[in-house]
């Protein structure tokens, strides 16, 4: 695909757009408008042609198709190095997750690669390189979580690396620190690992402006009594929370996050009624992760028990090396309104205005006035064609933050 970016255009029109604003009710169609965008905001978003008064230096034409929001991967672990072909060998072979990481596989094998890649600072490439190739899928707002150095100063280091990649790219990154994993030299001491976890990264986080602590919570990873730890932490640092939960058994997770109001809880194969009822009560989004799900073999997460509780759903790739590297977006509302039996509005809401919520971004997932400029025109002119069309390429025109990114 030929890749070109118009780095930064002070006010851009695009009209005869199928508008779609994700904004109000439902998914706020528009059936011929525009938008404006000024200075990388939204300006105005509208019925018709662009009303005399905006003025505005280019044009694009959409000819019909749809135009909509800037899509948001709420959920990836972008920031990692190397790869894990030979696990999926391993699991297209018949082997579990499980078994692969009790046998030294699994995040740890992402470990020496990554902390390699700080230390020779080739990281911060990887990440821009990896999200031009998401904006190139439509995707204008990435969640980053860091968990793939697990040493406090890799943990910041990442943070940091995030922060530099943001400066050099028009898409917007949102850092999210991440408990992944008791590395096995800690496990010996892993009450003293918890406590700098509690006591150094997550100070650390808050000083460089992360959104969230985000704990994976299973038996593999972090116990409850240990997550509820990091939790009281990160209230503690004023940090908004997020969690990896019931992704492969329910140790009672969801109810913990729902109480310490989450913002969002991510997996979720394996979970309660009465669960499901407190993330309903606490306003937790919860994001579904068809990828990793359909790669691991899981039963899908209860979609039909979470819509009827009114819990808000979002979905995302939670690109991995492991689970899931899949930077696309639209694949991923593919697999949701098949294999999960969303709907072609939730999968659309879900990679917007629901997204949105859990990353706590209140001008993003939406065309209205004030929102930033993130904006996609698509080849095709329907809210269905983006999930119906398996992920094959359809972005015409990308624009993050007013910077235009043609497909
Ligand atoms: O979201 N569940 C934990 N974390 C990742 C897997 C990461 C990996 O295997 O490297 C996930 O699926
Ligand atoms: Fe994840």
């Amino acid at each position: 695909m030929k890749v070109e970016y118009v780095p930064w255009v002070s006010s851009i029109a695009i009209t005869n757009g199928r508008v779609m604003t994700c904004a109000g009710q439902g998914l706020g169609m528009i059936e011929r408008g525009s938008v404006v965008i000024e200075g990388g905001r939204v300006e105005w978003v509208g019925e018709g042609a662009v009303p005399e008064r905006f003025a505005h230096h280019h044009t694009i034409d959409a000819k019909g198709a749809l135009v909509t929001p800037g899509l948001i991967d709420c959920h990836t672990h972008a920031v990692f190095a190397g790869d894990r072909g030979a696990e999926f060998e391993l699991r297209a072979a018949g082997r579990t997750y499980q078994e692969i990481q009790a046998a030294g596989g699994g995040i740890n094998a992402t470990l020496g690669p990554t902390r390699a890649a700080l230390a020779d600072g080739t990281i911060e490439n990887i990440l821009v390189t990896r999200v031009g190739a998401m904006l190139a899928g439509g995707t204008t707002t990435i969640e980053v979580k860091t968990g793939y150095a697990l040493t406090t100063a890799g943990e910041l280091g990442l943070l940091d690396t995030i922060a530099r990649a943001a400066q050099r790219v028009p898409v917007r990154l949102v850092p999210t620190l991440l408990a992944h994993l008791v590395p096995p030299d800690r496990r010996a001491d892993r009450d003293t690992f918890v406590d700098e976890i509690c006591d150094q990264w997550i100070p650390g986080a808050a000083a460089r402006g992360a959104s969230a602590v985000d704990v994976w919570c299973e038996d593999a990873a972090f116990t409850l009594a240990e997550t509820r730890r990091i939790l009281a932490a990160a209230g503690k640092a004023g940090l908004a929370v997020r969690g990896h939960v019931g992704q492969l058994s329910d140790v009672g997770g969801a109810e913990v996050f729902a109480e310490h109001r989450a913002r969002s809880v991510d997996h979720l194969e394996y979970v309660n009624d009465a669960a499901i009822a407190a993330l309903a009560r606490a306003g937790t989004v919860a994001v579904m992760l068809p990828g990793a799900c359909v790669q691991l073999r899981l039963p899908p997460p209860p979609v039909a028990k979470l819509r009827g509780a009114g819990v808000a759903m979002a979905v995302a790739t939670d690109l991995n090396p492991g689970t899931s590297w899949s930077e696309q977006l639209p694949m991923q509302m593919w697999l949701a309104t098949t294999h999960f039996a969303m709907t072609v509005e939730e999968a659309w809401l879900g990679v917007t205005r629901q997204a949105a919520t859990a990353l706590g971004l209140g001008d993003a997932g939406v065309l209205a006035p004030g929102a930033r400029g993130d904006c996609v025109v698509w080849k095709c002119d329907r809210p269905v064609d983006v999930c119906y069309r398996m992920g094959n390429s359809l972005v015409a025109y990308a624009i993050a933050g007013g910077s235009v990114h043609v497909g």
